[in-house]
């Protein structure tokens, strides 16, 4: 298909997903205001249509706790077509909580650049809007720094596998084998919209809402959390995301002259990067790993996670030269004869490995606008390149699904994407890789 009609299919995509306010990741899927679907469909809309990019980011805002705390969904809707619902998080056991119902747990923290990409994309005319929106995404980067590390270490743990964004990954596996939870009688909608054998199994789901449940006899109290919670970890994909928030935070407190912010900012950010090469760098793997807080033990596992840290400017030239060597270009990720597109979302050559499930294999457009963007930052030109080429070649084959299976091989003879289809942020996401990447 044509690069323009592409481009106005992207564009109605946006435009049928539009909310009055919010735009929803999925119709029937997803209903809802997500948080880090926001951040990316912001930097798409900005390109077509900078005053929804704005309403979009306000919309997420309404949703911030007194403490900061900005929750993965925003229930300014109602909807039955999703499970579980502002009735099963119950966020107003929290007295953080504003009366706007949400969830009490959180998603990968892309406000900060996603407000930096929308002043870039309007030319740096869009002064005033950030100035509107720059202490609640401060207040938000405070959070994390000051709630969810609770030995100072610069990085921050998430406490659901809802919070990575990369729900169903393999790596959690470790986390469930140990957990005994209940076999909650599930509602489950997503399987009515969605072939089972892409999504999450519904043993998995009995875990998710265990520790929501656990949460709510905790009141969502971040202290009890920390010391009770059975799924405590330090992502490399969430952190990442969290420093990058902080590099473009400082960079826009420094046009603003927030100088205490942007103090405050470096100082975390410094730090951050420090912990992060010492303890999630894994030589033997060429990549980032977990780190698993509550059971004191390094996870390493590789995903498409493992590589966000370029994006944020995380690695230092060694490091980026080894993950390159080991992953990309006829490495792990690309396959040795080159035979998977990029970039799968987790270790090709585990046995663990599903090219159709989810977060276990497929290829999701986020991950790879992440990783383009990261291997640009280090130079990784020919990289860069392949990546953007088959990121393109997905989306003008199967049009604007929310994932795809990673094998050139197998994609040759299919007809559709898996998961949701008109999917926001593969729209999004298109949009901005033709106009401005
Ligand atoms: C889902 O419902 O699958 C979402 O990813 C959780 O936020």
């Amino acid at each position: 298909m044509k690069e323009n009609q592409l481009l106005l299919n992207a564009q109605s995509v946006l435009q049928n997903n539009w909310k009055n306010g919010f735009t929803i990741p999925c119709e029937g899927l997803y209903p809802f205001q997500w948080n880090w679907d926001s951040g990316f469909i912001a930097i798409g809309l900005a390109h077509i249509d900078l005053e929804r990019a704005k309403q979009e980011i306000k919309s997420l805002l309404l949703g911030q706790w007194k403490n900061g705390f900005i929750p993965h969904i925003l229930f300014h809707n109602k909807s039955d077509s999703y499970f579980p619902g502002p009735e099963v998080h119950a966020s107003h056991l929290n007295a953080h909580a504003p009366k706007l119902p949400t969830s009490g747990i959180t998603q990968p923290p892309v406000l900060g650049f996603a407000i930096e990409a929308i002043y870039d994309i309007s030319n740096e005319t869009e002064k005033t809007f950030v100035e509107e929106v720059y202490d609640q995404a401060f207040l938000l980067q405070q959070y994390f720094y000051t709630q969810r590390d609770p030995y100072d270490e610069g990085l921050v743990y998430i406490c659901h596998n809802w919070e990575s964004g990369t729900d169903n990954t393999p790596v959690w596996d470790l986390i469930w084998k140990d957990m005994d939870s209940p076999n909650y009688e599930l509602n489950r909608r997503d399987t009515q919209h969605v072939d089972a054998v892409n999504r999450p199994s519904n043993r998995e789901y009995q875990h998710y809402i265990h520790l929501i449940e656990l949460f709510k006899e905790w009141r969502y109290d971040d202290t009890l959390i920390a010391k009770n919670c059975p799924f405590l970890i330090q992502d490399p994909l969430f952190n990442a995301m969290l420093i990058k928030s902080n590099e473009s935070l400082v960079r826009l407190g420094k046009l603003l002259g927030k100088d205490k912010e942007v103090a405050q900012l470096s100082v975390w950010h410094q730090k951050a990067i420090t912990t992060f090469n010492s303890k999630l760098f894994n030589e033997d793997k060429g990549a980032y790993v977990y780190y698993d807080l509550r059971n004191r033990r390094t996870i390493d596992y590789v995903s498409s996670s493992s590589f966000a840290p370029l994006f944020a400017g995380i690695a230092t030239k060694a490091i980026a030269d080894s993950i390159i060597k080991t992953h990309f270009n006829r490495g792990i990720f690309s396959g040795k004869e080159n035979e998977l597109l990029l970039c799968a979302s987790f270790d090709p050559t585990s046995q663990d490995f599903d090219p159709k499930r989810y977060w276990r294999g497929p290829v999701w457009i986020n991950l790879n606008w992440i990783i383009y963007h990261g291997l640009k930052r280090y130079g990784f030109k020919r990289e860069a390149e392949q990546l953007k080429s088959d990121t393109l070649y997905l989306l003008e084959k199967f049009g604007f699904y929310e994932y795809f299976d990673p094998r050139k091989e197998v994609v040759e003879g299919l007809e559709i994407g898996y998961g949701g289809n008109n999917f926001s942020w593969s729209a999004a996401l298109y949009i901005d890789f033709i106009k401005r990447a």
